[in-house]
């Protein structure tokens, strides 16, 4: 047996080629989804303008003004609809074609997304950018389950939290090369736009260089496939070690579990009580992720920092972005340190005081505007930076916990069988919530007005309340720990939750801990 001790000794062993390129070229995927997240916000006039330009060559006259806010939200949130839809489909086709072949096949996605809205310009066809903001969505939606599954499937169970944080840090970063690359210097420009959304595809064709070279995920291929010979070949590869019996041993145990349970669908994933409390959670933390109002700020920021009287707001908007990644980066170290559970309820309460802290300057900033017009003397106004740094330190808290953490803990949540339908599930209740806030923010705005992340505020005080009570710490345990975790009786939950806290994890690859250092 493995000691806890042992597993300080050479903890990057466990990191070998092939382990890491698996994961970075999985994450391409995620980054794909972070530059389409991204690359809509700074262009927004410019794409407007040749609209209107086609507008105007179709029907000799200018676009109405109704008429290029309904296609321009078209083009924003129908990108979220693709990603709805085809993140429901992600447990089927992950079980038929198995995850690596689902992620090359998911590029010819991204191919004709991309195709379509780098050439809707010279087509004259804002239809065409509309259908490939669809189209690249459903890319993004299918990426959002394939990612984190495979990476969970492939990776060590003390690492498992690390390297499940990626995907997010890969989303990020693709948040900010777009953002920067939207800059009217770079390609933000009225005639290289259409290169702006047609380079999602360079990450495409490298993704399907690589995958040839990946190993599938050997959980898959022993526990859904049944090929034992695959699966071992696959872990010698991801581990770099020839004896790997203790693992299989491990997915043996899961298999076995599985084989005594039937077929899980999404409708069994409600009714069976082992499956309802763990889908819940599922749930409601993609909720938090979501109606934190985090994407508010990706998707409005510009505006945002205009109102809140800050005077280059794209460069801020750029500064939240640096902001974001930099986050995820401290989350990346302290995920497998301080666990999921500490490290959301951190970053939900944080954000909840940054949503108080900004619409305490918002709301001053208006009425102390008022008042200096209706008494015609200048008031000392808060500082606009007080909003900004407020936003920053809401992107922050949220990189720390809720946006990495709900990815990955869907796939931790659930063993092998209910997995896909699991991931489904929660990516469908994702996108639908980013639809919900992509769409429905700017109404609220107009609403509330100052008050409007208020309602966030009151949301992520709900969510907090929700993880303290219901939401299991799952750091350094197997999937059939955590899964077997929900099979007891919800109070003796905690219970087993610290006893299996306390026990090494020996099969981990390493042997140990659930930490990096
Ligand atoms: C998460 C969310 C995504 C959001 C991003 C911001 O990945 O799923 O919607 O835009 O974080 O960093």
């Amino acid at each position: 047996m493995i000691t806890e001790s042992s597993s300080c000794v050479c903890p990057l062993q466990t990191v070998t080629g092939t382990l890491a390129l698996s994961v970075f070229t999985a994450v391409l995927g995620s980054f794909q989804f972070g530059y389409n997240i991204g690359v809509i916000n700074a262009p927004q006039k410019i794409i407007e303008a040749d609209y209107n330009a086609t507008w105007v060559h179709r029907y000799g006259e200018p676009i109405p003004t109704a008429t290029l806010t309904t296609l321009w939200s078209l083009s924003v949130a129908i990108f979220s609809i693709g990603g709805m839809i085809s993140s429901f489909c992600v447990g089927v086709i992950s079980e038929w074609l198995g995850r690596r072949k689902a992620m090359l096949i998911n590029n010819l996605f991204a191919f004709i997304g991309g195709g379509l809205m780098g050439m809707a310009k010279i087509s004259r066809s804002f239809e065409m950018m509309i259908l490939g903001r669809f189209v690249i969505g459903a890319y993004c939606g299918l990426a959002s389950g394939l990612v984190p599954m495979y990476v969970g499937e492939i990776a060590p169970t003390s690492l498992r939290g690390a390297l499940g944080t990626l995907h997010q840090l890969a989303i990020v970063t693709g948040i900010l090369i777009a953002q920067v690359l939207g800059l009217e210097s770079l390609l933000g420009s009225e005639e290289l736009w259409p290169v702006l959304v047609g380079v999602t595809v360079l990450p495409t064709v490298l993704q399907m260089v690589l995958l040839p070279f990946c190993p599938e995920s050997p959980r898959f291929l022993y526990i859904i496939r049944c090929q034992e010979n695959h699966a071992k070949s696959g872990l010698r590869r991801l581990t770099g070690r020839q004896e790997v019996g203790d693992l299989l041993a491990e997915m043996k145990e899961e298999k076995r579990r599985m084989d005594m349970e039937r077929k899980v669908s999404i409708a069994e994933l409600f009714r069976s009580p082992m499956y309802r409390q763990p889908i819940i959670i599922a749930i409601l933390l993609q909720l938090s992720q979501q109606l934190s109002g985090v994407n508010a700020i990706f998707y409005y920021s510009t505006s945002i920092f205009q109102k809140a009287g800050v005077q280059s707001p794209v460069y801020a908007t750029i500064g939240a972005g640096v902001v974001n990644c930099a986050f995820t980066v401290v989350s990346l170290f302290l995920v497998e340190r301080t666990g999921r559970r500490t490290l959301h309820m951190l970053g939900l309460s944080g954000m909840c005081g940054c949503a108080i802290v900004m619409t305490i300057a918002l709301a001053l900033l208006a009425i102390m505007g008022g008042m200096a017009i209706s008494i015609h003397v200048p008031l000392a106004e808060p500082s606009p930076y007080i909003s900004m740094l407020a936003i920053f330190g809401f992107v922050a808290f949220f990189e720390v916990g809720p946006g990495p953490i709900p990815w990955f803990f869907v796939a931790e949540l659930f063993s092998q069988g209910p997995r896909p339908a699991a991931m489904a599930v929660a990516g469908f209740s994702n996108w639908t919530a980013n639809f919900i806030i992509g769409f429905g923010f700017q109404y609220l705005a107009e609403l509330c007005g100052p008050y409007v992340f208020l309602i966030f505020a009151a949301l992520l005080l709900f969510f907090l309340i929700f993880t303290f009570f219901r939401v299991p710490e799952t750091r350094g345990k197997t999937f059939d720990q955590i899964s077997a975790s929900f099979s007891q009786h919800p109070s003796a939950m905690m219970d087993l939750d610290m006893e299996l806290g306390k026990r090494s994890t020996e099969l981990d690859y390493l042997g140990g801990g659930g930490s990096l250092d």
